[in-house]
């Protein structure tokens, strides 16, 4: 197939895209399967990754959609094992899943007990589940790229979203523990800190935030927008912008890349 973009040529390889069937891990996994890539699109809402699977497929890639709660070990080991199944080998694990909250989350004080352990179960032991579960069969051949997708907000703790940004911050973390303990087997762990994405999760901040402020003038969109006034390069982000960093992390082009986490931000955090 044609590539678009041959600097980063994924041919041949396989990937695994948590929370794959929509926003930015849908764009992760379009961007990877145009590099050459077989995806296996791994989430929670299965109709959604069986959309995805269709678009990817249509590349002239192999995709195949897998339900999985990330949340879950016995469910993450299921997915590489059904991966492993369809495709024979896994390459690439993008750890993408993630939430805001539990459900009904209000982004009031310092969040919830439930909210506390809702993130933490997705946003950190997901990481941590689905990359022990891929691990032994990386390690025994001795390569394999991982990428966690964390978030500027793991940079710097947000108000409101203190439960979150902890999450985010731990999976900042825990991308370095895993990078020094599987350096040996040849294997890179990388994580990736987007800024802002109008994806149904920012969508969804947006309308508890200004629930929470009591202000029924300003729309969820204009909310948004105005979170980029501090952006040095004033723009938000796409899902394809998070894409790019992910491909060319899961590339050979990065074999001396490991443990680092990328702001892909428009330059609001610049550590
Ligand atoms: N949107 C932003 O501005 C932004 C910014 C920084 C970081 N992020 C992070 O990017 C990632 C993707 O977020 P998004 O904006 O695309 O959100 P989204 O809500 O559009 O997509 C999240 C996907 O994850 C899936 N998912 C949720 N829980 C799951 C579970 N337990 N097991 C498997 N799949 C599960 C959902 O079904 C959904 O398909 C998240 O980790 C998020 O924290 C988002």
């Amino acid at each position: 197939m044609a590539k678009e973009n041959a600097y980063i040529d994924l041919t041949g390889r396989v990937a695994i895209v948590t929370g794959g069937g929509n926003g930015i891990g849908r764009g992760i996994a379009l961007r990877l399967g145009n590099a050459g890539a077989d995806i296996a699109i791994a989430d929670i809402d299965h109709a959604a990754a069986a959309r995805v699977a269709g678009e990817v497929a249509a590349l002239g890639v192999r995709a195949e959609a897998i339900e999985v709660d990330v949340a879950d070990q016995p469910s993450t080991d299921a997915m590489v094992k059904a991966s492993l199944g369809k495709f024979g080998r896994v390459d690439i694990l993008v750890n993408n899943a993630g939430i805001g909250g539990a459900p009904g989350w209000t982004g009031r004080g310092v969040g919830s007990t439930a909210d506390w352990n809702a993130v933490f179960e997705v946003n950190v032991l997901g990481i941590v589940h689905a990359t022990d579960s891929v691990s032994a069969h990386m390690m025994e051949r001795r390569s394999g790229k991982i990428v966690n997708i964390a978030s500027a907000a793991g940079r710097r703790g947000s108000p409101g979203f203190a439960h979150y940004s902890a999450s985010k911050a731990s999976a900042i973390n825990v991308t370095q523990a895993f990078a020094y303990q599987l350096a040996p087997y040849g294997i890179n762990v990388n994580s990736v800190c987007p800024g802002v994405l109008w994806t149904s999760l920012w969508q969804d901040i947006s309308k508890r935030r200004l629930g929470m402020i009591g202000d029924s003038e300003t729309t969820g969109r204009k909310y948004f927008e105005d979170r980029l006034v501090n952006v040095p390069l004033g723009r938000e982000q796409t899902p394809e912008d998070i894409g790019n960093a992910v491909a060319f992390l899961s590339s050979d082009r990065a074999a001396s890349i490991t443990g680092q986490a990328l702001n892909v931000d428009g330059g609001a955090m610049m550590n």
